[in-house]
């Protein structure tokens, strides 16, 4: 039997360093889907050009950086195509045509850029290029044709965009040359909390990063909030209230002895520090080695820039093809000229 191979297109905007939360809610899936799908994995710098517009160095930046993140946890450039969103000339001419397809008053619904426009304090009106960041997303998707797109639960109502857009295209067109794409989205149950409870991000300053070295993430691991109702470690306590238990949950290879730390904390027969101090051995035991082979690509940035380019080159051969069709279907293709 021939069956296609599915497309996974999915993207980071490279203001930061990874963390604990990305490799849970999106890294390991990756590393997974790579195994079996057509992988496109994307540095969406011109995306966080759009709210970082006055400060591009820190894009530029890292754009190296996270591609070393992404290296290290296992993302194979033999497997997956790690490209530039900014070097994909064809991504904002296919947004163009898209643009037509949307109204401004469906895009001031959108309750993901709400949230965004109120925490960046766009009281003097909204950057037209942020406004429009949703249309351009469509573009990453619908460039690769994309059946699968993991990402966080905040990006659903981009992913309902681009089905809206990809039904009016077909139907306007009469061609069904776009692809309606399925979200993945990570199980909430295993999802990380940051190391103050919210969730997990950089902009709030409380995660774990992947690059973080031992000392820093002792650090990070003293802060974690402990069930604030105990004041000693002969107190009965809840693991549910403390925070370090849903990292064992989810790092700690051995189930019963963390059901069993649980258990002597429900009892009062266990310190926070104890936990705390396993905690630190199983982050260790995990992070040890993405470190280090996270500096042997940082050490080699010539390497890093020719798996980018290579990426790179895939992608734009894709995004030109459907682009010609995109072209072909509206009946503007008038030829090589
Ligand atoms: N908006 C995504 C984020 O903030 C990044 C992104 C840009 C993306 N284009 C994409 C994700 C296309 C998936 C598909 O995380």
């Amino acid at each position: 039997m021939n069956m296609k191979r599915r497309i996974v297109l999915t993207g980071d905007r490279p203001t930061g360093p990874l963390h604990l939360g990305h490799y849970v809610g999106s890294l390991k899936k990756r590393v997974e889907l790579q195994e079996t799908c057509e992988t496109y994995i994307m540095l969406a710098d011109a995306q966080a050009i759009t709210d970082n517009y006055d400060d591009i160095n820190k894009v530029r930046t890292n754009i190296h950086e996270v591609v070393c993140d992404y290296l290290a946890v296992g993302i194979d450039p033999k497997k997956s195509h790690i490209f530039v969103q900014s070097c994909v000339h064809e991504l904002p001419e296919l947004a163009m045509f898209y643009m037509n397809l949307v109204t401004i008053q469906h895009l001031g619904h959108n309750p993901t850029v709400k949230a965004e426009c109120k925490m960046r304090g766009f009281n003097e009106g909204v950057p037209a290029g942020f406004y429009l960041y949703p249309i351009f997303q469509v573009a990453d998707i619908t460039a690769f044709k994309a059946d699968l797109v993991p990402v966080g639960l905040d990006q659903a109502p981009m992913l309902e965009l681009t089905r809206d857009i990809v039904r009016k295209f077909n139907s306007i067109y009469k061609k069904e040359v776009l692809v309606s794409p399925e979200a993945i989205y990570p199980n909430l149950k295993g999802a990380l909390p940051g190391i103050d409870g919210q969730k997990m991000s950089k902009s709030l300053g409380n995660a774990i990063s992947l690059s973080d070295e031992p000392d820093v993430v002792l650090k990070k691991v003293k802060k974690i909030q402990s069930d604030p109702g105990r004041k000693s470690a002969t107190d009965p306590g809840d693991p549910e209230k403390a925070l370090a238990f849903s990292y064992l949950d989810i790092f700690d290879p051995e189930f019963l002895f963390v059901e069993e730390l649980k258990e002597r904390y429900r009892r009062g027969a266990v310190s926070d520090k104890e936990v705390k101090d396993r905690l630190i051995d199983v982050l260790e035991a995990f992070l040890n080695p993405i470190r280090n082979r996270r500096k042997e690509f940082h050490s080699d940035p010539e390497g890093v820039l020719a798996i980018i380019k290579e990426g790179t080159r895939i992608a734009k051969q894709k995004a030109a093809t459907t682009l010609l069709e995109v072209r072909s279907a509206m009946g503007i293709n008038y030829g090589n000229f």
